[in-house]
Parts: structure tokens; C-alpha cells; sequence
């Protein structure tokens, strides 16, 4: 099993999943076993404008633990990341981010400009 553990500067309470990477996708936006994908399928929130296509960055994280653990960003992702309000030198999209390890623990947050910056464009 492997546990993600989502942090939200927003105010929203933490969320902790476990779940199998081996059984993804867990729904359809993002690529399957993202983290964008575990959050979405186990009924945590994060934004995704562009449905997981790596085409904003509303799907922005932070990773505090395990970055080892996802897969590496593309020159695509790195060039989406660039225009990321709050850009850190651990940040990630959402969507494109995968996660490989079987046993993976991740640690995430969702920085607070990420909901502002989509506010009013989702309900
Ligand atoms: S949802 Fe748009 S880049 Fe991830």
C-alpha cells in the first residue's frame, strides 16, 4: 500500500489516503496513478483546470516527502511549473506527477494561491 498525506494552506483539513498504485487509474482526469488521479478517485479536492493535460497549473503541489518516490517531471511539466504562482524548488503538477513506488509515502501541500488563482472558475 502506499500513503499519501495532503496538506491544504487553503484551511481545508489534512487528508490521509492509502490505496493501491497497482490499481490505477482511479478515475480519468490526469495521468493513471498521479497524484492528481489517487486525490480525484478518493474524494479529495484539487483543482485541475486544464483536466489533467498539463496544460495550466492549477494542479500545483509542493512535495514535503517522497519526491523520490514520483515519477520525474517532463520538460513539458517543467515549462507548465515555470508560470506557477509560489513556484518552489520541490513543486509538481498534480496531474503529471505519478506515483511509481508501490510502497510510496508522500507528503504534499496544496499551496493556498492554487485555490485562489481558480476561484470562480470551479463550483
Ligand atoms: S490540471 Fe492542468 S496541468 Fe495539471
Amino acid at each position: 500500500m502506499a500513503k499519501v498525506t495532503v496538506h491544504f494552506e487553503s484551511g481545508e483539513p489534512d487528508a490521509v489516503i492509502e490505496f493501491d498504485p497497482g490499481r490505477a487509474p482511479f478515475q480519468h482526469d490526469g495521468r493513471a496513478g498521479s497524484l492528481l488521479d489517487v486525490l480525484l478517485g478518493h474524494g479529495v479536492p484539487l483543482e485541475h483546470a486544464c483536466g489533467g493535460s498539463c496544460a495550466c497549473t492549477t494542479c500545483h503541489v509542493v512535495v514535503r516527502r517522497g519526491g523520490s518516490q514520483l515519477s520525474e517531471a517532463s520538460e513539458e511539466e517543467e515549462d507548465m511549473l515555470d508560470k506557477a504562482p509560489g513556484l518552489t524548488p520541490t513543486s509538481r503538477l498534480g496531474c503529471q506527477a505519478v506515483i511509481e513506488d508501490q510502497e510510496a509515502e508522500i507528503e504534499i501541500t496544496v499551496p493556498r494561491h492554487t485555490i485562489n488563482l481558480v476561484s470562480g472558475t470551479h463550483g
